[in-house]
């Protein structure tokens, strides 16, 4: 377990649900990319037998959440959108360093970072939303999402020193919060 290093202000929470249908759409796009990101460490390291097997798990997870959130959009009326380029994903990909193992460990430790804010943000729409479907879901969605970060640190630590991990996720932590402080608030997860 781990904590962020910044929370997120009441303003993102106002601006969510000002327009919840296109925070729908995000929503849609974050859980189906986080189903992809899994795939895509399968597809990269299919040689590491527990990687492999929690990456599935995480796969499976998402996809189903993906499915929630499109049955939620399809009865509001809502339709799926394109793909557009995530400001905070792409910030946090320059920081993928080079080399194999520092690239694989950069990799699980920028995954459990964007699970750890997307589980926070979850958790506010799901305080913020009146009592129903819509909240019991959100509900359930962080309760499941809180266990995805600690599942990516452990696998940097399945796979590296312990020591190494701890250092390289301090150094992503601050970067991850000072660069957030500095993007706009936009009506999305991130
Ligand atoms: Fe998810
Ligand atoms: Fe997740």
């Amino acid at each position: 377990m781990f904590h962020l290093r910044s929370r997120t202000g009441p303003e993102w929470t106002e601006v969510v649900l000002g327009d919840f249908d296109a925070f729908l759409r995000d929503h849609a796009s974050c859980e189906r990319k986080a189903l992809a990101t899994a795939m895509s460490l399968v597809g990269h390291y299919p040689d590491k037998v527990e990687l492999v097997d929690a990456m599935l798990e995480v796969a499976l997870e998402e996809l189903d959440h993906f499915r929630c959130v499109w049955e939620i959009m399809r009865e509001r009326g809502c339709k799926l959108a394109s793909d557009v380029k995530d400001p905070y994903v792409a910030g946090l990909r320059t920081q993928l360093r080079r080399g194999k193992d520092t690239y694989f460990l950069d990799r699980l430790l920028t995954s459990a970072i964007i699970e750890a804010r997307s589980c926070e943000r979850l958790g506010l729409v799901a305080e913020a939303l009146q009592p129903g479907k819509l909240k019991d879901f959100y509900r359930e969605l962080t309760q499941c999402e809180a266990r995805h970060h600690a599942l990516f640190v452990g696998l940097g630590e399945r796979y590296h020193a312990r020591e190494l991990v701890s250092q390289r996720l301090d150094g992503l932590l601050d970067f991850e919060a000072e660069m957030l402080a500095a993007l706009p608030v936009r009506v999305a997860v991130h």
